[in-house]
């Protein structure tokens, strides 16, 4: 129930905002008929300018829009929806006025050096636009735990040397390959065979033949044997991962990873289903992001690994369940809104170029099926890769993100849910938040009663990341700053507990406060980073969520907590998250910290398996007969169990 109030909410949110019933004061005035001129130059992280671009537009329209349908790149997690406050650019000429919301968002000192969010900026007059550097490549996870598997590629490759034709046999060319392969029984399509006359002829009859599984896909000259690869892409509403495969011995030779390419349509699922519900060339906008996304990835990994990608014969793809429709250009509309429908759990062959990459003309695309609309094909490969259908431990798997995956299982039971934890984990609605990426604050812990802060690249901090909050909650209701119930103490109190750190402890706009860093002199917020009241509360939302999902998987399977004899944090974010930390603050079942295990970018590592043994292949398939769903919107228990969830454990 409560994930379809919240979808409602957001999409009648949302409506409201698309039919401009936004608060007049936050827009100015336009009359949505003439056409100006916006100057955009995309900096560097040093200043200097990457590039510049003129756009004209009509009156009326957002900087925010105005730059996404142009390719223009802005940073957003709520869409441009004037949530999430990421949205930042700076007016370099052309007068826009402050929104409250800028006032909120910005400095005296940055508004008056022209800093705006974008998606607040009407356009009535000509405009030029400084657009800061978009952190393309947050911090992730693209290795994790995995299983050996015994190396047996879909893609096979067979060298024969034939017999030339001759009066006496005169057997057809395609007959005369097949004859010579006996190991496996192959379909031949017309492509497969266009070019064959040629290459027998010209490399003497001395060919290798390319099949996935049974099909003949291609004929090579000589021998090519020792050429065959597959990439394995783990295609997050966030983060993109691709890691190019050796198929011979199974190795990585390559692995990047970048922001998925659709952010600017918001942080999370909802935002994007949303933005194809509001407007009809949404779709086909977020397919082909998510397509430039892979197929940016696709030419970096054959780049570093110097192969050439017509040599990429399989990939694999596992993603959740509207990643995988938008990216296959269906519409996800059914995922968002209660029954929750998906098109379909798992999809026929699909040819790779389905995908936008450019490899091998009739290479093909594993897409790892889904268990639901929000338990996707990411998480069966995460459970692939852990075994959690063949290890007899009580295991409890959870994938921390906007949305929670989580899965109890023994080998012989296994259970699986999905908990709607909202965009605190990716910081999107922390007031200091930012993505993981250098500056971030990603550790925090106590020393001497201080406060030690850890960022990404140990560079000055310019926010704090999901792992960070999760540190710096644990750590203030450890030192009592915070009590239990999630408030931040009185000023008394905060003296008496933690002396070293009550100065901390600000008012601002009449919310507590706590500085995790100040910029310049103490006492001055400005550009310091610090929590607020309300991003402790998000927090506890969040983390109560999770803590429901598995309570009740717990239940549903008839066993205590302490029972539990590992937790696998997985995804990007639950690698990096403390395990003391988490328990601390009551997002995983109070254990010993050993029992806690990172487990890394498991989808990652469950669609590499794929490629490299197609019985594996068959496992993901049988996990959807293996694994139950739970499904928790409807269980009348779930708000009762995650209200007592919102304090932090004693
Ligand atoms: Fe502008 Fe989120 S506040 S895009």
């Amino acid at each position: 129930m409560r994930r379809q109030r919240w979808l409602q909410n957001q999409r009648e949110q949302r409506l409201k905002i698309a039919k401009k019933e936004l608060p007049q004061s936050a827009l100015p005035e336009h009359d949505g008929t003439g056409r100006v001129k916006l100057a955009f130059r995309a900096l560097e992280k040093d200043g200097a300018i990457s590039s510049e671009r003129t756009i004209t537009v009509p009156t009326g329209v957002s900087a925010f829009d105005a730059a996404s349908w142009n390719g223009i790149a802005i940073d957003s997690t709520c869409g441009g929806y004037g949530t999430c406050k990421k949205c930042k650019v700076k007016i370099t000429s052309g007068d826009v006025p402050i929104s409250p919301l800028d006032n909120r968002a910005f400095s005296a000192t940055e508004l008056s050096q022209g800093w705006r969010l974008a998606c607040l900026v009407r356009t009535v007059e000509n405009i030029s636009i400084d657009v800061p550097p978009l952190t393309t490549r947050p911090k992730a996870a693209t290795v994790g735990v995995g299983r050996q598997v015994i190396l047996r590629p879909a893609v096979q490759k067979r060298y024969v040397e034939l017999e030339e034709p001759t009066l006496h046999d005169q057997r057809t060319d395609i007959v005369r390959l097949l004859d010579a392969i006996d190991d496996i029984e192959a379909t031949v399509s017309l492509a497969s065979i266009r070019a064959l006359p040629q290459i027998l002829r010209s490399s003497y009859f001395k060919v290798t033949a390319v099949f996935i599984d049974q099909a003949l896909i291609d004929v090579e000259p000589g021998d090519t044997t020792s050429i065959r690869y597959g990439i394995a892409y783990d295609l997050g509403t966030t983060t993109v991962v691709a890691t190019l495969l050796d198929l011979n011995t199974g190795t990585p030779l390559a692995v990047k990873s970048m922001l998925n390419k659709q952010q600017p349509f918001g942080a999370d699922v909802i935002s994007r289903i949303s933005a194809t519900m509001l407007d009809p060339l949404a779709l086909d906008r977020l397919r082909s992001l998510a397509q430039a996304t892979l197929s940016e990835l696709t030419n970096e990994v054959c780049e570093e690994a110097g192969i050439n990608p017509l040599h990429v014969y399989e990939v694999a793809l596992a993603g959740n369940a509207t990643m995988t429709q938008l990216v296959l250009g269906i519409d996800p509309e059914p995922i968002g809104v209660a029954p929750f429908i998906m098109v379909s759990a798992d999809y026929p062959d699909v040819e790779a170029s389905e995908l936008g990459i450019s490899i091998h003309p009739r290479a093909k695309a594993v897409i790892l099926p889904s268990l639901g609309a929000y338990v996707g094909g990411d998480i069966v490969a995460g459970a692939l890769a852990s075994g959690m259908d063949r290890d007899k431990r009580l295991r409890l798997f959870i994938d921390v993100g906007t949305n929670c995956e989580i899965i109890l299982g023994n080998g012989e039971k296994i259970l699986a849910t999905a908990a709607p934890a909202g965009p605190a984990f990716e910081a999107a609605s922390i007031r200091c938040g930012v993505r993981a990426a250098s500056g971030a604050i990603e550790t925090i812990k106590i020393e001497d009663g201080e406060f030690v802060i850890g960022t990404i690249e140990d560079v000055p901090a310019i926010g704090i990341c999901g792992s960070g909050l999760v540190d710096a909650c644990a750590c203030l209701v450890q030192v009592g700053l915070l009590d239990h119930s999630g408030r931040f103490v009185s000023d008394e109190i905060a003296a008496t507990v933690a002396p070293k750190l009550a100065a901390r402890l600000l008012q601002r706009e009449g919310e507590r406060v706590f500085v995790l860093t100040w910029s310049g002199k103490e006492g001055d917020l400005n550009d310091s980073v610090y929590l607020t009241q309300r991003d402790v509360r998000e927090l506890q939302f969040a983390k109560a969520a999770i803590a429901t999902g598995w309570a009740l998987l717990l239940e549903e399977f008839g066993v205590e907590p302490s029972e539990i004899q590992q937790v696998l944090l997985a995804g990007s974010f639950g690698s990096y998250l403390s395990p003391a930390s988490a328990i601390k603050i009551g997002l995983v079942p109070k254990l010993s910290v050993l029992r806690i295990v990172s487990a890394g970018n498991v989808a990652g590592e469950g669609a590499k398996m794929t490629l490299l043994s197609a019985q594996e292949r068959h496992g993901a398939n049988a996990l959807l007969q293996e694994i139950e769903y739970v499904e928790l919107s409807d269980r009348a228990d779930f708000n009762d169990k995650f209200v007592e969830r919102l304090a932090f454990p004693s």
